[in-house]
């Protein structure tokens, strides 16, 4: 089962990789995948410029068709990802809205973090798009509140509930990821 990180911020200055590194450590040490990170910086989509709706899977440009290759390779999917007034980040859904049966019967968690919120309020406001796409939403989930207290020069230092946030969201997708994978085999 292939596990794909995704860094949501794009940001000058960001904290979303450090956590996004350490999520992805946490996942090779607890066994049950193969792991990946992309990062939407680095991947750098322009706003959603494919002419056809993307169920047809008929993309033009090779920045989507590169996208398209990366999730239709991954069995599951955490979103690292920070609460922007209130919501999700603008580049975030963007890259989601890029494609459509990638995403469709895969188990997707959430790594949210920002101030007091924990970025719980973007994860409950991307659980609708995440659902319109066929994603299957792990209802645990790893809030980081006051991330900026836990980031260092060291890189991210979780506090123990954190710690064990993200072990439960793993034996989630652990669960979920190869029964879905069934379901698509037989879709
Ligand atoms: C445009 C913007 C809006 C923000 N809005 C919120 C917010 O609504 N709630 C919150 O808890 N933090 C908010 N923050 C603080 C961010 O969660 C915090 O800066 C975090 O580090 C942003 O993630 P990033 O560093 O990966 O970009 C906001 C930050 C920015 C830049």
């Amino acid at each position: 089962m292939l596990l794909q990180v995704i860094v949501a911020s794009t940001r000058p200055g960001r904290v979303g990789p450090v956590v996004a590194d350490w999520f992805a450590e946490q996942a090779k040490a607890h066994g049950g995948f193969e792991v990946e990170v992309t990062d939407l910086k680095v991947l750098d989509l322009p706003f959603h410029d494919e002419p056809a709706h993307p169920m047809t899977g008929q993309y033009e440009h090779q920045h989507t068709k590169d996208w398209a290759a990366i999730v239709a390779r991954s069995d599951a999917f955490v979103l690292v990802m920070p609460e922007y007034n209130f919501s999700f980040n603008a580049p975030l859904k963007n890259a989601l809205d890029y494609l459509n049966r990638e995403w469709a019967y895969k188990p997707v968690a959430f790594v949210s973090y920002g101030g007091m919120s924990g970025g719980i309020r973007a994860v409950q406001m991307l659980k609708p798009v995440v659902s319109a796409l066929r994603m299957i939403a792990v209802n645990d989930a790893v809030p980081i509140p006051m991330v900026k207290t836990l980031v260092d020069d060291d890189g991210f230092h979780p506090t123990d509930i954190i710690a064990a946030s993200a072990t439960t969201v793993l034996d989630e997708l652990a669960k979920l990821a190869p029964a879905l994978a069934t379901v698509r085999e037989n879709t």
